[in-house]
């Protein structure tokens, strides 16, 4: 047996199976110490500063989905900071728990989506400026060559730059296809019946999806799709700050948490993407094929509101229904 006074170094293994385990008992939160203090924690246990960058092994060691970019979500920071030009010290709402959501959550680390969210808040019309830059950049993405083929218009998002929810969808339908906008199908129907439930409009909120370009006959986007979009998602993300998100679906919720979890073990509590805090709940697709499911969005939608300042049990006639 080792003896007591030797320390064994901790791997980043380690620190995923615990973190892991940590999420599987219900422990969404963990405090995290500042730098100084991570930075001595980290001596005292051989444990390198740097090492939650992104690799492969570290998503092996956590059981996560591999993406295949290394910190796309760092790229959107960097994006915004030259862009806003914002020193890299100019991070605007620090104090936000970090996330540990899912057998992911050393990805989600690795990530950097326990970080805020990087530059200075912009103005109303800088946002509007940087979200219209980067959807035409988007029109002209070219990088999933079965998309770009088979797309009528890519589907960037729409809403209130300055929006304190974002909803953030999958990919567009048909529908949204040939609009170009999103949710305007049957499943942008009960959407927007459920923004309203919630005293809302869509004219207030922000929708986007992961995905920009329909994939064929509606085909769930492959990972390698989702790697690809991260970056442009991340970025709007990034303008608009939202205070909270709501991930509808299995795609959003994965893609955006770094999670394995499905939607089902992911609802119900709060999780956190840079300083918004983000709900997950059923796609509204699925809501529509499953209609029983609908109490439990209803829930969720509850629990954010309630966190907003809105107590929608007071408003029982406003449940969506269909
Ligand atoms: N489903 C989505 O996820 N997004 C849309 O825009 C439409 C349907």
């Amino acid at each position: 047996m080792e003896s007591s006074s030797e320390v064994s170094p901790v791997t980043p293994g380690h620190v995923a199976g615990l973190l892991g385990h940590l999420s599987r008992i219900g422990i969404g939160y963990l405090p995290m110490p500042d730098q100084a203090v991570a930075a001595a924690l980290a001596a005292t246990r051989s444990l390198p500063t740097e090492s939650f960058e992104s690799t492969d092994q570290r998503d092996a060691a956590s059981g996560n989905i591999q993406h295949r970019s290394t910190a796309p979500d760092a790229a959107a920071d960097e994006a915004v900071r030259k862009s806003s030009g914002g020193p890299d010290s100019g991070r605007s709402r620090s104090g936000a728990p970090p996330v540990v959501t899912g057998d992911g959550a050393a990805s989600a680390i690795a990530s950097g989506i326990d970080q805020p969210y990087a530059g200075p808040s912009l103005s109303p019309a800088d946002r509007a400026a940087r979200l219209a830059e980067i959807a035409s950049r988007v029109a002209g993405c070219t990088t999933c060559t079965e998309l770009a083929c088979s797309r009528r218009s890519t589907v960037f998002g729409e809403g209130d730059p300055m929006a304190k929810i974002c909803f953030l969808g999958e990919a567009p339908g048909q529908e949204e296809d040939a609009s170009g906008r999103p949710f305007v199908g049957r499943s942008g129907e009960l959407l927007t019946k459920m923004i309203e439930a919630c005293t809302l409009s869509r004219s207030e909120v922000y929708i986007l999806n992961v995905i920009k370009c329909r994939p064929p006959n509606n085909r769930t986007p492959d990972p390698e799709e989702v790697a690809n979009c991260r970056s442009y998602f991340a970025e709007q993300l990034q303008i608009i700050r939202p205070d909270y998100i709501v991930c509808l679906g299995l795609v959003a919720a994965r893609s955006l948490l770094h999670s394995d979890l499905s939607v089902g073990r992911l609802r119900g509590r709060f999780h956190r993407y840079r300083d918004s805090k983000v709900v997950v709940t059923y796609h509204p697709s699925y809501l529509l094929r499953t209609p029983n499911v609908k109490k439990e969005a209803w829930f969720d939608l509850q629990m954010l509101m309630k966190d907003y300042g809105i107590d929608l049990s007071q408003i029982g006639s406003k449940r969506p229904r269909k």
